[in-house]
């Protein structure tokens, strides 16, 4: 589903592309809540995200994430999502994605804008290591799967949250 008909907007990209301050701007505007992935994780567990990775491992936290995600896409109340990163990892997650009354919104920035935003990220355990070589890698593999669920791609690069909203909502009309 796509455009203003759709009940919920989510908000699809990679790690620093703006998704939770985006999606702020944008549930103030329209007056919606907004259901960020890796906070409802965080509220419902009772733990960090690097808590429940280092923990409980990957996969643990994948399932969160698709019963998070699945549960914002059953809400009947329209919703803004900044859904987390990694959601488009999973089949099913793309599929509910595609399945559900959602206007899917992928945030596309060049990936050196990424590695300069992503320096202070607690909940990103995977760029712990090497940062700019992970976040290199998940750009290759994962700009496929952005597009697949994409209704509509908004770049990010060089404009202000303000600016990437409103653009938000011009494509969504
Ligand atoms: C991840 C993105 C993070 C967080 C976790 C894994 C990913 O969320 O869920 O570190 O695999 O892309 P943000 O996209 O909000 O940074």
């Amino acid at each position: 589903m796509s455009g203003c008909g759709a009940k919920h907007l989510v908000l699809v990209g990679m790690m620093g592309a703006g998704k939770s301050s985006v999606g702020r701007v944008l549930a103030r505007k329209l007056d919606r809540p907004l259901l960020d992935s890796d906070e409802l994780i965080e509220q419902r567990t009772g733990r960090t995200v690097r808590e429940i990775w280092m923990t409980d491992g990957e996969a643990e936290f994948r399932e969160l994430e698709t019963k998070t995600l699945v549960d914002a896409l059953n809400d009947d109340e329209p919703s803004v999502v900044a859904a987390a990163g990694g959601v488009v990892l999973s089949a099913a997650n793309r599929i509910a994605l595609a399945e559900s009354d959602a206007h899917v919104v992928w945030l596309l920035a060049n990936v050196d804008v990424l590695i300069d935003r992503v320096k202070n990220g607690a909940h990103r355990p995977l760029l712990d290591d090497d940062p700019e070589a992970m976040l290199r890698a998940m750009h290759r593999d994962r700009d496929e799967l952005y597009r697949d669920v994409a209704d509509a791609i908004v770049s990010v690069d060089n404009r202000s949250v303000h600016d990437v909203a409103q653009a938000v909502l011009r494509c969504a009309g």
